[in-house]
């Protein structure tokens, strides 16, 4: 582990007290934690504005009934095979299906291969969720 730096931080009460009760809801045990996590949030940010190799999730939702869907999100998929880590495929229920892909890649890659799944009619719902490589994080 790297060294600790303590450092003090001047805010309005107010705005103190919501940070109070935000490290308190997500059950975190201690401030610095929760403040910690939150710089990491901006540097994922900040990869991802920046276009460096990252890594993300895309949540599909769809009715496999529809004409090809499958055939057609696995084709999208296939043609970028290099990027793509794992998918994970749950039948939710008779008609439905949740695919969860995992991407490694540059950020505009990543969104890229996700606008393009997004766009396939009849998928109902696509979330991206952007990670990191952990490369500039610690
Ligand atoms: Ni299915």
């Amino acid at each position: 582990m790297s060294d600790l730096v303590r450092f003090s931080v001047s805010v309005e009460r107010p705005l103190f007290e919501r940070l109070e009760s935000l490290v308190c809801q997500s059950g975190y045990e201690n401030r610095s934690e929760y403040v910690r996590d939150l710089i990491r949030e901006k540097l994922v940010e900040k990869e991802w504005k920046a276009g460096e190799e990252a890594i993300g999730t895309i949540t599909l939702v769809y009715n496999h009934h529809l004409r090809q869907l499958s055939d057609r999100l696995a084709k999208v998929q296939h043609h970028h095979h290099e990027h793509i880590l794992a998918v994970t495929h749950v039948h939710l229920d008779h008609d439905y299906c949740v695919e969860a892909i995992l991407i490694r890649g540059k950020a505009e890659e990543i969104r890229h291969i996700a606008d393009e799944l997004r766009r396939e009619k009849g998928v109902f719902h696509a979330g991206l969720t952007m990670s990191t490589t952990g490369k500039h994080l610690s």
